[in-house]
Parts: structure tokens; sequence; C-alpha cells
């Protein structure tokens, strides 16, 4: 880059021409080294095009001392940006009260401080969530807010650059390979898509897990998965292809699937995507039935509110990283928090926009 509008070249002590943006911020910064140093430091980031903790004044940015500071030190617009977060945002959790109404009893999962970034993208910025046991808990949030990273955080296929994931007590971070694949024997999980083989049939995509993580003999698991399949409603589609089925039907073979091993916790993920409202319904009537019948903690990620209406026992609201509220499912609805309001409402105004 060698445009001289950001370039600041100090020859012989010579006094830089700064831009304004630039000498508001040096302004904030004191004595004379400190200038030097980050004057220098915005050369190289001009000379090199790579992101360094400096910024380098081609956008509006905040200036260095109403800008916003992550816990770790980071600086919103200068050393990472959040999806739906302007860079200039000096107070982008003005709607987090993190307030946790407690649901009762122990909890399950907890996630505590999580960080995840992904390049520049802050995507998990201090994530302090508890999920409760023996209930339904489902994570609200707009579209790309980090739910399903949430998730991958809970079962060990993401690791948090900072904080920790304990479930039932056990840091998930922490697990060897060989732990983590004991720990996700206690897990079932339904992915976005079903997430079925499809060169297998339905019978074995749901033995799959049996036959993989357990030395049960073939007429146990014939049993177990015809007792699961008849529970989803397809005992007569063991012979089925994935794609002979319809996306409800997927649904709840990957439910089944999800259940086999009798999982301590089961996690869903968008379960009622692209199901018609009846179908949406029946599958949340299947979850509710089988987790009255079986108990554990359930997970249900979605943005559908519906479905929270009918199958939460406890909500949170994640929301730029960070979760706004999170308590019992009567409490959230009732809050007067105006983001949760909005988003719980579908109200149109509110601190949610378009962009
Ligand atoms: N492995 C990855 N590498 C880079 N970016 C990623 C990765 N996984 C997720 N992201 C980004 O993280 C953000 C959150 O993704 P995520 O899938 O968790 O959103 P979501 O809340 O589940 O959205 P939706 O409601 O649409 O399913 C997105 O911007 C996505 O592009
Ligand atoms: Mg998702």
């Amino acid at each position: 880059m060698s445009d001289a509008g950001n370039e600041q070249e100090i020859p012989g002590g010579e006094e830089p021409e700064l831009s304004p943006e630039l000498a508001e911020a040096l302004d904030d910064l004191g004595p004379e080294e400190e200038i030097a140093e980050e004057i220098e430091a915005v050369d190289e980031a001009s000379a090199s095009d790579t992101p360094t903790d400096v910024a380098v004044a081609s956008e509006p940015e905040p200036s260095s001392s109403d800008a916003f500071v992550a816990s770790d030190g980071a600086v919103l617009g200068r050393d990472f940006v959040i999806p739906g977060v302007a860079p200039g945002d000096t107070d982008p959790y003005r709607w987090h009260t993190g307030i946790k109404r407690e649901a009762g009893g122990t909890n399950a999962i907890e996630v505590i401080d999580v960080v995840k970034q992904f390049g520049r993208t802050r995507i998990l910025n201090g994530l302090n969530l508890s999920l409760p046991d023996d209930q339904i808990s489902m994570v609200l949030g707009p579209s790309g807010t980090g739910k399903s990273v949430l998730i991958k955080h809970i079962v060990g296929l993401l690791y948090p650059d900072s904080g920790d994931v304990l479930v039932k007590g056990e840091s998930i971070p922490a697990l060897s390979d060989d732990e983590l694949f004991e720990i996700r024997k206690k897990f079932g999980l339904l992915f976005q898509d079903g997430a079925l083989f499809g060169s297998m049939n339905i019978y074995d995509n749901v033995a799959f897990p049996l036959r993989q993580h357990t030395d049960k003999g073939e007429e146990e698991i014939e049993s177990i998965v015809t007792r699961r399949l008849r529970e989803v409603g397809l005992g007569e589609a063991h012979y089925k292809m994935p794609n002979e089925l319809s996306g409800g039907m997927r649904k709840r073979a990957g439910f089944a699937r999800a259940l086999v091993l009798d999982p301590e916790i089961v996690m869903f993920d968008e379960p009622d995507s692209g199901l018609d409202p009846v179908r949406t319904a029946l599958l949340c009537e299947l979850i509710k039935e089988v987790h009255a019948e079986s108990g554990g903690c359930y997970l249900v990620i979605s943005h559908d509110l519906g479905t929270a209406r009918r199958i939460a026992d406890f909500i949170a609201v994640l929301w730029k990283g960070r979760i706004v509220e999170s308590g019992p499912k009567e409490e959230l609805f009732e809050s007067e928090n105006e983001f949760v309001h909005q988003f719980l409402r579908a109200d149109v105004t509110g601190p949610l926009a378009m962009d």
C-alpha cells in the first residue's frame, strides 16, 4: 500500500501530518514515546496490509477512550468484529443484563466466559450460560448469532479460545480424544439437516451408534432400533433410503438415531427448520413425550417462537455472542428487557434491526 493517505513517515524527527481521526486518537494517548510507537505500528500496518492491533484510519473508528474493550483486552472494531454490531458501537451489550433466573435443580451444562473467534470475527464473546438438568431448554437467537457454534462447543467439535464448557461437571476442552469419545456416548445430537448417511437405509442409520459405540449383538440392536423407529412413527420405513423420505421423516429418523444410546443429554439443532406447521407441532409433541419418558437435559436450538412456547421449560436468548437473559419460559416471555421483549414477540420495532 503506497498511497500517501495513511502513511506516516517520520524522517529525522519531523512532525508527521496526521489525519483528523488519528490526531484525535493520539490526543488520548499521552507520552510522546507511545505516540511514536503507535505511528510506527500504523506504518507497519499500512505497509503489510495485514490486521494488527492498531487501528488503520480507513473507516471511522471509535477513539481509543470510548471503544468497547472485551474482557481479554481486545478492542471492538480494531481487533475484532461481531456480526450485527457496528465496529464503532461503544456499548454493544446495553441490553444484555445477563440475568439468570434460576430454573431450580442442578445444571447439566455450564458455559463459562467462552470466547470464540474465526479470523477477525468474534462469534462468542464471553458467553455464560447454565442449562438445567431434566428440563427442555431452548437457546433462541437471530440467524447467524452462533447457536450452532455453541452446540459444537458443548459436544467438543469446536474448542473455545478462552473460557470453559462443563458437561456434568467435566471440562470438555480439557478432555483427551479418548475421553471425548467416551463422553460423546452420553450425547444424542440431531443436526440441523438430520445428517443421515445417504448410502444407508433408515434401519442401519439408526443402528449405527449402537454398532459403533457398544458391543451389543444384532438381536438386541434390532429390538432397540425397532422400538425407537416405532416411537417416532417410522415403524414401516426400515428399508427406505434417506432420499426416499420427506424432510419431516428424515428429522424423525435423526431423532430416533439420537436416542438409541439412551443419552443423558440430547441436543437438537433447529428440529423445526423446513417443516410445515403441523409437522413442526407433531415433532414438538414427540420431543416432549420422549423427554417425559426418558428425562435428561434436552437442548433445542431454534428461532421459532411457536416451538419455544410448545416445548421449552427454560429459555436463553443469544445475541452478539452473549446471553441477553435466561430463565424459565414463563418468566422470559414476561421479561421487560427490550431485546427479549422484541424477539419473543417478533416485534419489528426494538433493538434488533435488519442489519
Ligand atoms: N468453522 C467456522 N469457520 C468460520 N466461521 C464459522 C465457522 N462456523 C461458524 N462460523 C460463523 O459463525 C457465525 C455463526 O454461525 P452459526 O452457524 O453458529 O449461526 P446460527 O446462530 O446457528 O445461525 P442459523 O440460525 O442461521 O442456523 C456465522 O457467521 C458463521 O459463518
Ligand atoms: Mg444454526
